[in-house]
């Protein structure tokens, strides 16, 4: 499993510092929230941070893109150093081209779900991909709650990429702490996206990084078969 730290909860005075430290505790991938005041009623962001940091962490980019027209900024993005940029299946109508354009800039090819949006909805796209972002909040904001409603989703895209034969990251992204890293662990998810709780943890990045990792050991003992079972062998 992997952890990324959601950058809209760092401290933007200190950036580069801020990555330097998820570093050191063992943080997998710098998840970026572009927000564009449309497709979602916020704003955030655009490349900008993700250059500038660029040269000082080997951490790997992960570029949520909630905005409308995504196909207008792929080149900008993958010039300032993402490695993934993950685009909403619901803020474009050419979901094909987009993504093909994606991979086309050396950058793997994400698609994110609104917890709205059926699992479904993105088989034709199973060959495109290398990741699928499922959010567990409508998109918009951090510090929202875990909506547990969307975890048979997590588990029916697990079988539809089993089924596919790729390799495809499952991420999950919103309301993830200790508690519901393991629910999403144990319903199919790899990466998990961290804002709020981890950023807030009272024992630093490296204590919620490592709590975050010992729900991955939970969630398989979770799923491990009951030892009391009463049935006869
Ligand atoms: C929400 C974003 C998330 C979110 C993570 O629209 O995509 O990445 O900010 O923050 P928490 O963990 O606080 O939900
Ligand atoms: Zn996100």
């Amino acid at each position: 499993m992997k952890v990324a730290a959601s950058m809209l909860c760092a401290d933007f005075a200190r950036l580069q510092e801020e990555a330097t430290a998820l570093e050191a505790a063992s943080a997998d991938w710098l998840h970026f929230d572009v927000m564009d005041g449309h497709f979602v009623p916020n704003l955030t962001h655009g490349p900008l941070p993700l250059a500038a940091l660029r040269p000082h962490t080997e951490l790997f980019f992960d570029a949520h893109l909630m905005v409308e027209h995504p196909e207008s900024y792929l080149e900008e993005f993958a010039d300032a150093g993402a490695q993934c940029v993950t685009i909403h299946l619901e803020a474009t109508r050419a979901p094909h081209r987009c993504l093909k354009a994606i991979r086309a800039l050396g950058v793997h090819p994400g698609v994110a779900l609104c917890p709205a949006t059926p699992a479904a909805a993105l088989q034709h796209l199973l060959d495109e991909i290398d990741l699928i972002l499922v959010m567990t909040v409508d998109p918009g904001f951090a510090g929202q709650s875990f909506l547990s409603a969307v975890l048979p989703k997590i588990g029916e895209l697990r079988e539809m990429i089993a089924r596919s034969k790729r390799d495809i990251w499952l991420e999950v992204d919103g309301g993830i702490n200790a508690r519901t890293a393991e629910a999403s662990l144990q319903a199919g998810a790899e990466v998990l996206v961290s804002g709020s709780w981890l950023f807030g943890h009272e024992g630093g990045y490296a204590a919620a990084i490592r709590e975050l990792r010992d729900s991955e050991a939970a969630s398989l003992l979770g799923r491990l078969p009951d030892t009391d079972d009463p049935r006869p062998n």
